[in-house]
């Protein structure tokens, strides 16, 4: 199958120097394949992980300020994030959507400035279980597309990668079917052909695990996960990273 991956961990508020040890220790360079491996640890771990990971996994923010610099607190710029040699950044998790009150045009703001340095965005969009079970999901997810990205930014920008995390999947055990998360997918490839030539690889996030990847990975338009809990295990991060080698070796 002509389909590279991406297989994305966020680790969100989680481990320690001690955990990356361990972690690193059971990953190593031997593990590499022919799909890309990204990890975004909270920021203060970003250089510990560039030490301590193999060569071939790259690093990520799981945020991005959208000022330069200045009176802040608690904030970390595009600079500061690509000093670290972090080569991605989760954009509108709905995390911080939720307990940050991130709007679509703050989202549209930092995705620019991730840009601006040089950062791909991993934009994630993804509807609430309100919004699923009253028929809103595509409308929702078109309003989130449109609101952050236009033609311009997609044309100028081959660049990037959207995370489709249905807010009701993350963290609960519950998982979109292939053919729900497909479905959401392939109206995500619509609505951006729309606005652009260019595509764009969509990952999935949402509870996945070694156990249900393979038939989230084979579907058309799902080309790799944003995983949180399971990506917390070295090897079962591993085991996705291998199932998706599989299937891209047919
Ligand atoms: P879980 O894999 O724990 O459901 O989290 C998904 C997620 O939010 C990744 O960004």
């Amino acid at each position: 199958m002509d389909k590279k991956f991406f297989i994305a961990a966020n680790w969100k508020m989680n481990a320690s120097l001690a955990f990356i040890d361990e972690y690193f220790a059971s990953l190593r360079s031997e593990s590499e394949n022919s799909n890309e491996m990204i990890i975004c640890p909270p920021d203060i771990y970003i250089q510990s992980v560039k030490e301590k990971a193999p060569s071939f996994v790259k690093v990520g923010a799981q945020n991005i300020s959208h000022h330069d610099s200045g009176a802040y607190t608690g904030e970390c710029s595009g600079k500061m994030i690509g000093d670290q040699s972090a080569k991605y950044a989760i954009i509108g998790h709905s995390e911080r959507r939720e307990y940050h009150n991130e709007s679509n045009d703050l989202i549209r703001l930092k995705l620019l400035k991730a840009i601006e340095h040089d950062i791909t965005p991993i934009l994630c969009i993804g509807e609430s279980i309100e919004q699923r079970d009253s028929g809103q999901t595509l409308d929702v997810i078109n309003d989130q597309i449109r609101s952050v990205l236009d033609s311009e930014i997609l044309s100028a920008n081959t660049n990037m990668l959207i995370a489709y995390e249905p807010i009701w999947a993350i963290g609960t055990g519950l998982t979109a079917t292939p053919d729900m998360a497909n479905e959401v997918h392939a109206h995500i490839h619509t609505v951006l052909s729309e606005m652009s030539s260019n595509r764009i690889p969509i990952l999935y996030g949402g509870s996945m695990k070694s156990s249900n990847a393979k038939e989230l990975l084979q579907m058309e338009h799902i080309h790799g996960g944003l995983i949180g809990g399971a990506s917390l295990d070295a090897s079962e991060f591993l085991k996705i990273y291998n199932i998706a080698e599989e299937i891209r070796n047919g």
